[in-house]
């Protein structure tokens, strides 16, 4: 079988990278990304495309001729798309589109991996947000996610949205994530500025990881949430990642998301309900964050 992985480099798509590579032994990973990297090196081969657009999408897939898609690559800092929103529509949405297009022509199934902040998250029901409920993005990330979800679902069909929460884990690619900041400021004595109003399903990154591999292999079409099973505030994330490599919880300044420069677009509560992929489809159970937070090392 031959993957075409995007975003391979960034925190989920090398989880993903991990996951494809040790537990499909004979698959072919094939990686679409902007510059060659050591991590994982001669396991995936490598499609290097300097930028992103819908034609790239759309070409590459004809070219690779993947049986599977899973799309992680996006600028996915909600402060980069607002700085740069031509580059946040041409990557998470055009971009997506190709990929749909190219999947459409040849058969291809295809995971869209999207975001909890579809979302804005002023009215979060109890259990948090399940399929039904309908989406009202505010930042250009949110809705260059949700313009993406709406393309991949016209062109392919046999595509499945992914909508993802917060992740963490440990640091395998680029990117350092909230996790890899809260770590750092702890070891350096800094302060950890949390906010104490904002909610989210947070998940083991490598448990998402696995759960998109699973849909991958599966037929099932549509939108689907993927966040963990408890809903905490940033604080409490905060504490529980103190308490667990024995970092001073004393470090952590709560203060409000209405403080933060980006206040505009900061969502207060997108927890998400992940009863339908978790127990009807995959019949999975993600971690906790207290457990969660146990399953790995940090470095
Ligand atoms: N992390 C989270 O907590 C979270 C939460 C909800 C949803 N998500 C979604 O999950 C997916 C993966 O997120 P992540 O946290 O793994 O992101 P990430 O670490 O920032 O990685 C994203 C990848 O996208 C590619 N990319 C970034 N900017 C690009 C640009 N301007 N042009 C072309 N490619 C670009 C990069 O690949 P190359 O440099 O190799 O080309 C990068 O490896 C995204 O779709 C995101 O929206 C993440």
């Amino acid at each position: 079988m031959t993957i075409l992985l995007t975003g391979a480099t960034g925190y989920l798509g090398s989880a993903l990278a991990e996951v494809l590579i040790a537990d499909q032994p004979g698959a072919q990973v094939v990686s679409l990304t902007r510059r060659s990297h050591d991590y994982l090196a001669g396991s995936l081969e490598e499609v290097l495309s300097p930028e992103m657009n819908r034609e790239v999408g759309e070409k590459t897939v004809l070219k690779v001729q993947p049986e599977v898609i899973i799309h992680c690559a996006a600028v996915a800092s909600s402060a980069e798309c607002e700085r740069n929103q031509d580059e946040a529509y041409r990557v998470n949405t055009e971009f997506s589109w190709g990929l749909a297009e190219g999947a459409h022509s040849v058969g291809a199934r295809m995971i869209h991996v999207s975001t909890d902040l579809v979302f804005e998250g002023a009215t979060c029901p109890e259990g948090g947000f399940g399929e039904s409920d309908l989406p009202d993005p505010v930042s250009i990330y949110a809705k260059s996610k949700l313009a993406a979800e709406e393309k991949v679902v016209e062109t392919c069909s046999n595509a499945a949205i992914c909508r993802i929460c917060l992740l963490y884990g440990a640091r395998r690619g680029t990117k350092v994530g909230p996790l890899g900041w809260m770590i750092h400021n702890f070891k350096s004595q800094r302060p950890v500025p949390l906010y104490f109003d904002e909610w989210r399903t947070p998940a083991f990154v490598d448990e998402v990881a696995s759960a998109l591999k699973a849909l991958s292999l599966r037929q099932e079409t549509g939108i689907f949430h993927l966040g963990g099973p408890e809903r905490v505030s940033r604080v409490e994330f905060g504490r529980l990642v103190a308490d667990r490599y024995g970092f001073s919880a004393g470090l952590i300044k709560e203060k409000s998301r209405h403080e933060s420069e980006s206040a505009g677009f900061r969502a207060e509560d997108v927890s998400l309900n992940s009863t339908l992929l978790c127990e009807s489809v995959l019949q999975i159970f993600l971690s906790s964050p207290e457990r969660g937070l146990s399953l790995f090392e940090i470095s």
